[in-house]
């Protein structure tokens, strides 16, 4: 569900969690210390197994960056409406009273898996490239 940097050059649809050579000599005492000021980019945010992952990350990696989620628009439901569906969802109650503004990671970018080059803008594909490392 993860896109690495180099993946998204040629939009490769690469179910990985890439790491670099020096992530993988360092050794991290726990999962949050790794995505302490990283920034990820997930696939399916709004499917069963997407919330989960992003509430978990949000909920236990206080220090994640952004989380970028591809979103298509569906039923009507523009991407802004759609990313207010994930987060309207009951997982979401104790993160949003305890961290109302953890919310605001989550960073929706419109395209389709099944689209050439996933249907991402070039701005927005570049945004991605810019800033996502897993
Ligand atoms: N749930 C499990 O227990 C479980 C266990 C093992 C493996 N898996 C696998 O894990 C994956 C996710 O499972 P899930 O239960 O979360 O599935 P899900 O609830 O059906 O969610 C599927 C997600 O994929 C998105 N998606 C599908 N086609 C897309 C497209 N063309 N462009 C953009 N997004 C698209 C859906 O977006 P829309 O909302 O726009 O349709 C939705 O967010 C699946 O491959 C499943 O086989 C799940």
């Amino acid at each position: 569900m993860a896109f690495c940097k180099k993946d998204l050059k040629d939009k490769s649809s690469c179910l990985c969690i890439n790491t670099t050579k020096t992530d993988v000599a360092k050794s991290y005492e726990r999962i949050s210390d790794f995505y302490a000021g990283k920034s990820v980019f997930i696939t399916g945010a709004t499917g069963f197994l997407g919330k989960v992952l992003i509430e978990r990350l949000l909920s236990t990696c206080t220090d994640i960056g952004s989380i970028y989620v591809l979103i298509r628009s569906k039923g009507g439901m523009n991407l802004e409406q759609r990313l207010q569906k994930i987060t309207d969802a009951s997982l979401f109650d104790k993160l949003k009273s305890l961290k109302p503004d953890t919310i605001k990671k989550i960073i929706p970018i419109e395209g389709d898996l099944s689209k050439p080059g996933l249907d991402i803008s070039i701005s927005d594909e570049q945004r991605l490239i810019d800033n996502v490392s897993i």
